[in-house]
């Protein structure tokens, strides 16, 4: 029983994943419900297809030794197919960064403990790089009570990334504020964060690691940030006026019905070309401060990397049992073993170094990676 399955490995993400893995030598038996395209695919890959819905999944993997599931929205499919390695004591990994499934499935880590088996899930971009960046900055500041988080990408997302959206449209922002998961408006504070290209504005947004980064570190206190044109802020302020239009059924099966029709995936050139910055920074009660930061390849072609390295882990019996996250259960330089990925950190500051400048007074929009002056300044958008 050292079988890998690979479940929704057809869909735009599940098929990167497909081919990483068999690209690394491993053999996962493709799973999905619609035959056609699990048997086509698995005909082009030379490996094994097996036809299950989620209802019927159970029965059709049970010689599965860890199932990797790449079919989202996770709000609907994580825990049925959990349900499915329960039974048949298969351990569990999925690329979700959706908040509540996290919470969910922590939830589930006692069940787990006693199956003997493993609930991993988020072993895409969101969450391993921030996961790890969180893992080495609690290691780099033991006593911080306060992490931001944050990603700069200018790549597209592709057409499942943005239906898994419009799913969690209307529930606004989130972050974690005394240990709590705490609702906010969406777009909730501005920031000027170095990313380490220069100067940029983020948002916050409700990421997973609102959750996971909690589990990884203890840190009560957790923002996540990313970069989107003005035009984009704009509209993630407009959300909060319009959320109980938008989380309506109508409202969401229209704005799916337009991505299918407008939206399109990343390229192959798209996915080759880019580098996304991912910056973190850890602050103490008594003002001591640190920030590490990573380049990693495009959103999409780490995590196919990263989902087949945690899964490579997993078959090798690397995994402790129960709930985890990828940096709880690998590491914070689990990261590092992704190819192309390089990790910077900036030396401790005391007390109030830096504080309170705002980006533009340091007048220099390329500010060096590891130079110690990463002065931030926040606004609240209420
Ligand atoms: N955390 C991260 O960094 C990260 C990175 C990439 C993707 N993702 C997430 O991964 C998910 C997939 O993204 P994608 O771009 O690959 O989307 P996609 O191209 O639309 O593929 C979705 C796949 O999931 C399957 N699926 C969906 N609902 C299902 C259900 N109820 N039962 C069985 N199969 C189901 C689809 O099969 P059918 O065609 O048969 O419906 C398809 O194979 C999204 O939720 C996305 O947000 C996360």
């Amino acid at each position: 029983m050292s079988e890998l399955v690979l479940y929704g490995s057809y869909g735009y993400t599940g098929s990167l994943v497909a081919e990483k893995a068999v690209e690394r030598g491993l053999d996962p038996i493709l799973v999905g419900r619609d035959a056609e395209k699990v048997t086509d695919q698995a005909d082009d890959l030379g490996v094994r297809a097996r036809v299950a819905s989620l209802d019927t999944v159970a029965d059709r993997i049970d010689d599965a030794h860890t199932v990797l599931n790449c079919a989202g929205p996770f709000s609907k499919t994580a825990e049925p197919m959990v349900e499915a390695c329960l039974d048949v004591g298969a351990n569990y990994l999925d690329i979700t960064g959706e908040i509540q499934v996290f919470e969910r499935l922590k939830r589930r880590g006692p069940e787990a403990e006693d199956a003997g088996i493993t609930l991993l899930p988020g072993v895409g971009f969101d969450v391993v790089p921030t996961d790890c960046l969180a893992a080495h900055l609690a290691e780099r500041l033991p006593e911080a009570t306060h992490l931001a988080l944050g990603c700069d990408t200018s790549g597209s997302l592709s057409m499942g990334t943005l239906k898994t959206a419009i799913e969690a449209l209307g529930e606004g922002g989130a972050i974690r504020e005394g240990g709590e998961l705490r609702h906010v408006p969406s777009g909730w504070k501005t920031r000027e964060i170095d990313f380490g290209r220069g100067w940029r504005t983020a948002v916050t947004i409700p990421w997973g690691d609102v959750s996971t980064a909690y589990t990884t570190t203890g840190i009560p206190n957790i923002e996540v940030y990313a970069t989107f044109p003005e035009s984009t802020r704009r509209t993630m302020e407009l959300q909060r006026y319009l959320a109980p239009l938008l989380e309506t059924r109508p409202a969401k099966r229209l704005l799916k019905r337009l991505v299918d029709r407008y939206a399109e995936d990343p390229s192959a050139d798209e996915r080759a070309d880019a580098t996304v910055y991912v910056w973190g920074e850890a602050t103490s009660e008594n003002g001591e401060r640190v920030v590490s930061r990573l380049r990693t390849p495009h959103v999409y072609a780490l995590t196919a990397e990263s989902a087949v390295l945690c899964a490579e882990k997993t078959l090798a019996g690397d995994t402790p049992t129960g709930y985890r996250t990828p940096a709880s259960a690998f590491g914070p330089d689990l990261i590092l073993e992704v190819p192309g990925v390089e990790r910077t950190d900036e030396n401790v500051q005391a007390a109030g170094k830096g504080d309170g400048k705002r980006a533009d007074d340091l007048g220099d929009a390329e500010t060096d990676a590891d130079a110690e002056s990463d002065a931030t300044a926040t606004t609240e958008n209420e």
